[in-house]
């Protein structure tokens, strides 16, 4: 049964890249009952251990979400601001966004000449204030946003923000409780500033050192009229990736999770990402290199307040990444 109520906290949980506190400290409260060791490390990375004298594997989920950095404030109290991630300018104006802290703010733009091309720098956020002293004490200089957006279900799809990677880390939440019972020894990583080039899985896998890994991540879909051209649909099961801008699948790791998946009956679906990568990029290049998949979420409207994502390939994940465990 899909925890509604677990995605719905992940989802709302404040954590942009850099920024992951709050976000950490909910899934490590979520977890702490499940697994035999629980790490931080210096960059911030939570991981679970679930002991075991057999093969080394490394779950990945990132926990950070994209989010704004302010960069300025002006005289009159209106904010400027750099992205802290893969953001479109375009998709952008008119939103709300939220501040760690709960301060709320819209996104508005400047009036744009004839021909000119809408860039973040024409982009400001208005904090809905006219106290100067208020807005000087609550805006400083790398204060993070993040988008504001409720989380919605139908019977089968989510609406929510920060699906990426918010669900991957439900998954992996879901997976170490019910860990099979193995003598694998597998590292359940959540993971920080994925978003802004996966840094957290760099440091994770250095220092893991595992044998085989595995990313949990949303990929985008060519299911409906925004115009990708790929096969992925959402409803079409476990997306397993082929290959993105950061990794091609091991093709050991690709037969494994394909056999699992036709094994157990789980419903799956082949990958090809033609732009973006996941933890598993900077994982599968650590030390002497590490065979390396992703098991990927369909998922529409990425990077957007609105990810929509269907809830029964989010269980069909879920099986195939516990497979995995007890491989
Ligand atoms: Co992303
Ligand atoms: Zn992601």
């Amino acid at each position: 049964m899909f925890n509604s109520e677990l995605m719905k906290r992940l989802s709302d949980c404040f954590g942009p890249s850099g920024r992951e506190k709050m976000i950490r400290e909910l899934i490590m409260d979520e977890i702490k009952d499940f697994a035999d060791e629980i790490t931080i490390d210096p960059l911030g990375n939570l991981i679970a251990r679930k002991k075991g004298k057999g093969k080394k594997i490394l779950f990945s989920a990132h926990m950070d979400q994209i989010g704004l950095m302010v960069t300025h404030v002006d005289e009159k109290g209106f904010l400027r601001f750099a992205n802290v991630g893969g953001l479109n300018a375009k998709e952008l104006q008119g939103l709300r966004m939220v501040f760690a802290d709960g301060h709320e703010g819209v996104i508005c733009c400047e009036e744009l000449k004839e021909n000119e091309k809408l860039t973040t720098s024409k982009l400001f956020l208005d904090v809905a204030s006219c106290d100067k002293e208020f807005i000087k004490e609550n805006f400083r200089l790398g204060d993070m946003c993040v988008f504001k957006s409720d989380y919605y279900e139908t019977d089968d799809c989510v609406i929510c923000k920060a699906a990426d990677d918010r669900v991957g880390c439900y998954i992996l939440i879901e997976a170490l409780k019910n860990h099979p019972s193995t003598d694998n020894d597998v590292y359940y990583v959540f993971s920080v500033q994925e978003e802004v080039g996966c840094r957290g899985a760099k440091t994770a896998g250095y220092s893991i050192d595992p044998d085989l890994a595995v990313a949990v991540d949303v990929t985008a879909t060519g299911d409906s009229p925004d115009g990708i051209k790929m096969d992925v649909k959402l409803g079409g099961g476990a997306a397993i990736k082929l290959k993105d801008n950061s990794l091609i699948t091991h093709p050991h790791v690709k037969d494994l999770l394909t056999d699992l998946a036709e094994k157990n009956k789980i419903r799956y679906q082949y990958e090809i990402l033609e732009f973006g990568g996941t933890d598993a990029g900077p994982i599968h290049t650590s030390r002497e290199g590490v065979p390396s998949g992703v098991i990927s979420i369909p998922t529409r409207n990425l990077h957007t307040s609105g990810e929509i994502f269907n809830k029964n390939d989010v269980e069909e994940c879920i099986k195939l990444l516990i497979a995995t465990a007890g491989e």
